[in-house]
């Protein structure tokens, strides 16, 4: 991939560590990372109550690891038991929250309209949103992968600027490939990143979507990251099970990192 992009690998932990596993996680992990001086972001999202805690440990000037929030509410305040606001993010050391994620759409409804909500939302608050699409296995087979892509692309950033636009990151994450221990093939994944990225042109011109990065998400692990990010449209990664352990993830990055050009 080429470096004008600066790669993005980030950890999705989904409903995983509390604050103590975190503490636990992010004290070896930073160990790991001490003078490696990868060329590539670094970013983890833990659940919502293991921010401050991450926030306190990452919080530092030269830590070279940025905190994402899963999800992040279209509202702003008010009587929306459970949720959390943008704003209210904004107030840990936190650059990114993850909109979009399949499991947010299958498991709890989220819309285009509603990801597109948190996403404008996102922006108001400056957070860079992680912006997930992907197709279904069923999708795929009957031949509706660029329908389904083009859709969540076209109704999930509408009314967001050029700037929002580059300051949000994609997520390719084909939905049968997460948690499956099935990737795409690298043909099967570039592809899909090189029309998302012709869409992102289409809405915005080539010169924005130069400067979008696509991440790949879906079973990365240590041994798949450096072909995967080897692909021309394929600028990082956003993982999940590999990156629960230190060891695992610092791996994967070691290995992802290895084909930047430099
Ligand atoms: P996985 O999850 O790496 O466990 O497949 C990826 C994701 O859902 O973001």
């Amino acid at each position: 991939m080429p470096i004008h992009r600066k790669p993005i690998l980030a950890a999705n932990w989904k409903m995983n560590k509390g604050p103590s596993e975190t503490e636990d996680f992010l004290k070896s992990f930073l160990g790991k990372l001490q003078g490696s001086g990868f060329p590539c972001e670094i970013v983890i999202a833990p659940p919502f109550v293991s921010l401050a805690k991450a926030a306190e440990i990452l919080g530092g000037p030269k830590v070279p690891v940025q905190l994402a929030a899963q999800n992040g509410s279209q509202k702003d305040a008010g009587a929306f038991t459970g949720e959390v606001s943008m704003l209210m993010l904004k107030e840990f050391y936190l650059h990114y929250v993850i909109l979009g994620h399949s499991e947010r759409r299958a498991i709890y409804g989220e819309t285009d309209e509603v990801i597109n909500a948190k996403m404008k939302k996102a922006r108001e608050a400056n957070l860079k949103p992680i912006f997930c699409i992907g197709e279904t296995l069923a999708e795929r087979e009957a031949g509706r992968l660029e329908e389904v892509l083009g859709r969540q692309i076209t109704k999930g950033l509408e009314g967001l600027s050029e700037k929002d636009m580059v300051d949000t990151v994609v997520a390719y994450e084909p939905v049968w490939a997460i948690g499956t221990g099935v990737t795409a093939t690298t043909a099967q994944a570039q592809e899909a990143h090189a029309f998302v990225r012709g869409e992102i042109a289409k809405l915005y011109g080539a010169a924005v979507a130069n400067k979008v990065r696509i991440q790949y998400g879906g079973s990365v692990k240590p041994d798949n990251a450096a072909e995967l990010m080897a692909c021309p449209d394929i600028d990082g990664a956003l993982v999940g099970g590999a990156a629960l352990d230190p060891t695992s993830f610092f791996e994967l990055i070691k290995a992802g990192c290895s084909v930047i050009e430099e």
